[in-house]
């Protein structure tokens, strides 16, 4: 997909990637960006046009897409985070509320806007998604990775089933960014723009999927390795 002229709409556009995302598409030359966020007024990049909408309701998505005719670029990035050990009772309700948003909000942002997109020629998802779909650190992200794993199925569906209108899907998977979702995790950091920059190269390139990182590269290789990385992670 070629991003100069297109019309984009990022979730999540008001911190971290999602605002990272907004900034790089306008310089790559988007024509507009919608910056979806649960708070508007907490949009601060300049030149974006904020919207309201929460992921979780699939009333307010349903509105969005009847005022938004024109979007050609649909960036799923909200997500949320939490630790949950999986023996914790907590951890069923961070799970469904992880499902509702990490997995079912790209789901019913993409079946409202797949017909929008349909009419353009030049159209796609990014859907962020995460080295922890394929790997579950102990004790801490097996409700997040159960969430992402759920993602990454079914952005692999949404590739094969918006094949027919012409609309691009790209994975996008990344380790640990710099942003809140990750503040307490010590150690070296992926900045959120060079992220956005390799996902709109990988996008312009027609990649179907993006590992943006050493360590995203690294767990994915460590499916196939003898034992399986995540067997090892278990262990
Ligand atoms: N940070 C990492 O290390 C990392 C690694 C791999 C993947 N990811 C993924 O990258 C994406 C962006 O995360 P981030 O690192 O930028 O995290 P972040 O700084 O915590 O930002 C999360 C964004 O998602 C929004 N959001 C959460 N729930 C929402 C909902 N129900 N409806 C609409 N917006 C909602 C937040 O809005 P509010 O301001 O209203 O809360 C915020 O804008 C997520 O999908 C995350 O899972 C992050």
């Amino acid at each position: 997909m070629k991003i100069q002229g297109s019309v984009a709409l990022v979730t999540g556009a008001n911190r971290g990637l999602g605002a990272a995302f907004a900034r790089a598409l306008l310089a790559a030359g988007a024509a507009k960006v919608y910056a979806a966020a649960r708070a508007p007024s907490t949009v601060a990049e300049p030149g974006v046009v904020p919207v309201r909408l929460d992921v979780t309701c699939p009333d307010q998505i349903e509105a969005l897409a009847r005022e938004l005719g024109d979007v050609s670029l649909l960036v799923n990035n909200a997500g949320i985070g939490g630790a949950s050990p999986v023996l914790a009772l907590a951890s069923i309700d961070l799970l469904q509320q992880q499902i509702e948003t990490n997995a079912v909000g790209p789901l019913r942002m993409t079946q409202a806007f797949a017909p929008i997109m349909a009419a353009s020629s030049n159209s796609a998802v990014i859907n962020v998604i995460s080295a922890l779909s394929w790997a579950t650190l102990p004790g801490v992200t097996s409700s997040y990775s159960a969430s992402k794993a759920a993602a990454w199925a079914l952005s692999n569906a949404m590739r094969q089933e918006l094949k027919a209108q012409g609309t691009e899907v790209l994975s996008l998977h990344v380790a640990f960014m710099d942003t809140d979702m990750a503040r307490g995790v010590p150690g070296d950091k992926t900045s959120p723009d060079e992220v956005a920059r390799l996902a709109i190269t990988a996008l312009e390139a027609g990649q179907p999927e993006l590992l943006a990182d050493e360590v995203t590269r690294s767990v994915h290789a460590g499916l196939t390795a003898v034992p399986p990385m995540y067997l090892g992670m278990l262990g």
